[in-house]
């Protein structure tokens, strides 16, 4: 992989991403419509998919394929799960342990030790049900976008639950919605971002708006999938609607066009020192700040596990500038291999959106043992993708690059750079 002969990102690029999220939709022009229909057909959501797969009578790999595993497997897999609150938790050795069936694994141990089948009075084949159904809806061919990740963000949503800071004041309903939301956050995630189904007029962009597309789908395919399966149907009307509601209320705070109205809030709140976790109104408010700390934790997780992140991202980034190559659209900003390298998207996304987030979750925790350790991790990362950018720097471009020169590229920010 070249990663050489980039120019250093400037602010511009991240700074613009809201204003290009928000504007994209104006300035989208006509696309042809064959190609519509072609690019419609490779997004063909999964969804489609398995009905069909369905109908042609092949069984879908179920997470009822664990027995087959062997059992040294299945032991170093629940070894594993002993540890699941643990910083350092490898979710890509766990799903090869548990045979891909990671978000299924984890959320059953969770919802157990966190006494939520007990309190709800889950039916546990309903439950398992669930579970299955979302894990199948992530697009496993996503190299970023899959049910690891969505594994990934729900152990560090759980390692945030458990902070003190906010464990002793979380109801079970909290936690309940904070694990769930986690869970489904990106759930049917097509792999391309918000202004791309927008230029190609994708069904979904129609459907919602082109405002939080792909959150909104996220959220409505789970409130789908909870009602197919009945999970919460032994619940009075009232009380599954509110938690259909609030899911929909942390899964849209993914949205990364809204990323400076909630940290201008929570800034606000830890300023005032106004927070009162004994308010359900800001609990949730935390449930949502907590939620997006988990979405973008990659880059204060150990190297290696970050790393892996760091390279998936940037592969899924790149399969949709490849794409738009293919349909002569023009090539969204971070998604051309030829010009957009690893560290310089890292170090761009870690300066404007990581770094200003989990400095105000830093403050929050005041500081806690866990946030010292993922600041840690943070700064130690950025050092080494800023090492690996140079060492990929010819020497002609590193004598003229400055972080604070101007974007040769030109500003213009992307929606979906963020995981
Ligand atoms: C969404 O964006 C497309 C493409 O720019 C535009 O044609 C359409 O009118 C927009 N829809 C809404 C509801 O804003």
């Amino acid at each position: 992989m070249k990663l050489c002969c980039v120019p250093v990102p400037t602010h511009a690029v991240f700074a613009l991403t809201c204003v290009f999220v928000i504007s994209a939709s104006a300035q989208q022009g006509e696309v042809e419509s064959g190609t519509r229909r072609k690019v419609k057909r490779l997004l063909s959501f999964q969804r489609y998919c398995h009905a069909s797969r369905l109908l042609r009578g092949l069984v879908p790999h179920t997470p009822g394929s664990l027995h087959l595993l062997d059992d040294d497997y299945l032991g170093q897999a629940a070894h594993m799960l002993s540890k699941v609150g643990t910083w350092n938790f490898d979710i890509f050795l766990f799903d090869r342990l548990t045979n891909g069936n990671s978000l299924v694994t984890l959320m059953c141990h969770l919802f157990n030790v966190c006494g939520l089948i007990h309190h709800f009075q889950l039916d546990m084949v309903k439950l398992h049900r669930f579970l299955g159904m979302v894990q199948e809806d992530y697009h496993s061919q996503n190299p970023y976008h899959n049910a690891v990740h969505a594994a990934d963000v729900t152990q560090a949503m759980y390692c945030y639950l458990k902070e003190p800071k906010l464990a002793e004041q979380l109801s079970p309903l909290d936690v309940f919605l904070g694990l769930m939301a986690a869970a489904a956050h990106d759930v049917d995630h097509p792999g391309v971002n918000q202004p791309f189904l927008i230029k190609t007029r994708h069904h979904l962009a129609s459907l919602y708006q082109n405002t939080s597309v792909l959150e909104s789908h996220h959220w409505r395919s789970t409130v789908g999938m909870l009602r197919e399966s009945g999970l919460l149907s032994h619940l009075p009307a009232d009380i599954s609607q509110d938690m259909e509601q609030q899911l929909g209320s942390l899964i849209l705070a993914t949205d990364i066009s809204r990323q400076n109205e909630f940290l201008l809030t929570f800034r606000e709140h830890l300023d005032n020192q106004d927070l009162d976790l004994q308010l359900a109104s800001h609990r949730h408010f935390m449930l949502q700040i907590a939620l997006k700390c988990a979405d973008i934790c990659n880059p204060c997780r150990v190297w290696e596990l970050s790393r892996q992140w760091s390279e998936r991202v940037c592969e899924e980034f790149y399969r949709q500038g490849d794409l738009e190559r293919k349909f002569d659209l023009e090539i969204s900003p971070l998604c051309n291999q030829q010009a957009d390298s690893v560290p310089a998207i890292q170090i761009g996304f870690i300066s404007y959106i990581v770094e200003p987030l989990f400095e105000e979750w830093h403050r929050f925790t005041e500081p806690s043992l866990l946030s010292q350790t993922m600041m840690g991790h943070l700064h130690k990362n950025k050092a080494r993708w800023s090492c690996l950018r140079c060492a990929h720097t010819p020497s002609d471009v590193q004598a003229h690059s400055h972080a604070d020169e101007p974007n040769p590229k030109g500003g213009g920010g992307e929606g979906e750079n963020i995981p």
